[in-house]
């Protein structure tokens, strides 16, 4: 069967001196940095930035008809009161992996078992997942989590667990920005 799929949301992520979110601690985990700031806007409203980095979301490309619906079934939405803190991941893949095949990207997102491993954490930690490559943008992607102080440790370890796994063999920048809800 399927569902409804809602149009492609498109995003501008504006790092500067003001905007929604505070910045707690920004980590460079791979490749080169961006320059530090304080906070991070995502409602538009926020100005001058001192950089924008843009995202879209997308349909599928490694999930199944039954992960999908369990996934539908158990994930939390954006936006619960209680999750004060976010996470903002850009991530870029490298050359060798996108010159591979689908079904040779797909296979090593299987054995890495990110699907599972994501699972374990839901519905603790609410996400989104955007675009970026086909845009031209410094990342390929822009990885966004929600939840609750008391869940950050949770975070930290599925974070160790995913970049443990054959596909993070594969990202060659990666920088982990920590959020809390400005006021
Ligand atoms: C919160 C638990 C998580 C769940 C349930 C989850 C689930 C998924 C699923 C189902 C996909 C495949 C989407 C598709 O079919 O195209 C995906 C892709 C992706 N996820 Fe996760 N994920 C989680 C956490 C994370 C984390 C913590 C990161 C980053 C550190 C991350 C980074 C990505 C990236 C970059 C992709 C795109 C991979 C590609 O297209 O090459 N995920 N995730």
């Amino acid at each position: 069967m399927t569902s409804a799929v809602p149009p492609p949301l498109r995003l501008q992520f504006r790092g500067g001196d003001a905007g929604n979110w505070r910045v707690r601690r920004q980590l460079t985990i791979a490749g080169e940095s961006l320059p530090e700031v304080a906070h991070l806007d995502t409602a538009g409203t926020a100005s001058p930035a001192r950089w924008i980095l843009t995202g879209f979301t997308s349909n599928l490309r490694y999930t199944a008809a039954t992960e999908r619906q369990v996934l539908a079934g158990i994930q939390a939405p954006l936006g619960r009161p209680e999750a004060r803190l976010a996470a903002l991941l850009p991530i870029r893949k490298s050359p060798r992996w996108w010159a591979l095949a689908q079904d040779e990207r797909l296979a090593i997102y299987r054995r890495s078992q990110h699907y599972a491993i994501g699972l374990d954490y839901l519905p603790a930690i609410a996400r989104r997942l955007f675009h970026s490559r086909d845009l031209g943008e410094p990342f390929d992607f822009l990885t966004w989590f929600e939840f609750a102080a008391a869940d950050e440790t949770a975070f930290d370890h599925m974070l160790d667990r995913l970049r443990a796994s054959e596909e993070w063999q594969y990202v060659d920048r990666e920088i982990d920005y920590r959020l809390a809800a400005a006021a």
